[in-house]
């Protein structure tokens, strides 16, 4: 199959799998569950869920992608709620994204603070609801292990968000801006692709193998986001274009240049290809995916 036409199969599913998981019923509260719909279909490009799906689809012996669906949704979850408190005025004070104004400018600040915190909190409920209901002792296991780790790369989005946003206007070394990097955006991402190798039963060593893989996907993730922030096309990428500038902020194009971090994000890419090569055509869709990571325009 063409990768376009993949990549648009899985979203599709995970926007299915999404919609079941929404609050439509009247209710006082039903502003805030409007506004935690608002971001989660906005149009995201659900990369985090796909990666859950196509890791255990690569390392799987059995085609039981239901498995995955509850972490394929709750990790979209979180990944709106960081994109909903990123934009706040506190933190990057974005008023656009995915084309439309961003949470706060839609409805409130309050309201988009408790919808980050809805979306978060939701998505620990969908995770705790499927565990609950796992009886095999194996694949509880897994789960649990799933849940720790889970709840541990939150920690690290939570902390790199925190520095990213102290660091605006400071010098730090390259250490530190990567560090930065690994855990802001890094971190969810590493996550995805491990829920999906726990969740495949697959051997620690594919579990290290595709570890690799995710934390240069994760960095070139952030790499290509600081680029576009500079020269994409904010039509296209549905949010603002030399915001970070704006801010100050401490990324691969303050640190390196244009043309330094595009060279540090072809590195990664390649590096991460690589990482798949002992899994032949099989891992065809996931080196594709890294390639997209890196040529994508939004
Ligand atoms: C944007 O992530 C925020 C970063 C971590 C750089 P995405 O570009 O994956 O967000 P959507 O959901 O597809 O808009
Ligand atoms: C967002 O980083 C990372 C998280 C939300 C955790 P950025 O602030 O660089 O991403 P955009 O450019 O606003 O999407
Ligand atoms: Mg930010
Ligand atoms: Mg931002």
């Amino acid at each position: 199959m063409e990768f376009k036409t993949e990549l648009e199969k899985y979203q599709e599913k995970i926007n299915k799998e999404l919609e079941k998981n929404l609050r439509k019923k009247p209710c006082l509260e039903q502003v805030l569950n409007q506004s935690m719909e608002y971001s989660l279909m906005a149009g995201g490009k659900r990369l985090r869920p796909i990666l859950v799906l196509a890791t255990y689809e690569l390392l799987s012996k059995e085609s039981n992608e239901k498995v995955c669906m509850p972490y394929a949704v709750a990790i979209e979850m979180v990944h709106n709620f960081s994109l909903i408190h990123d934009d706040l005025p506190g933190i990057d004070n974005d008023d656009f994204r995915h084309g439309k104004p961003t949470n706060h400018k839609q409805f409130n600040e309050a309201t988009a603070i408790l919808a980050g915190d809805g979306l978060l909190n939701n998505a620990y409920m969908v995770m705790s609801q499927d565990i609950q209901e796992t009886k095999n002792p194996e694949e509880l296991q897994a789960k649990t292990r799933i849940f720790c780790e889970f709840s541990s790369a939150v920690d690290r989005m939570i902390a790199g968000e925190y520095i990213d946003t102290e660091c605006e206007g400071k010098r730090i070394t390259i250490e530190e801006l990567e560090y930065i990097h690994q855990n802001k955006t890094g971190a969810l991402l590493t996550l995805c692709v491990r829920m999906g190798a726990i969740l495949a039963k697959c051997e620690e060593e594919d579990l290290k193998n595709i570890t690799k893989y995710s934390e240069k996907i994760g960095l070139a993730f952030q790499v290509k986001d600081d680029i576009l922030s500079e020269e994409g096309d904010s039509k296209e990428l549905g949010k603002p274009v030399g915001n970070d500038k704006e801010r100050q902020k401490c990324t691969y194009v303050s640190q390196y240049g244009l043309a330094g971090a595009k060279d540090i994000l072809e590195t990664l890419t390649e590096e991460a290809v690589k990482c798949l090569d002992k899994y032949g055509e099989k891992a065809t869709f996931l080196k594709q995916l890294a390639i997209y990571i890196a040529n994508r325009r939004k």
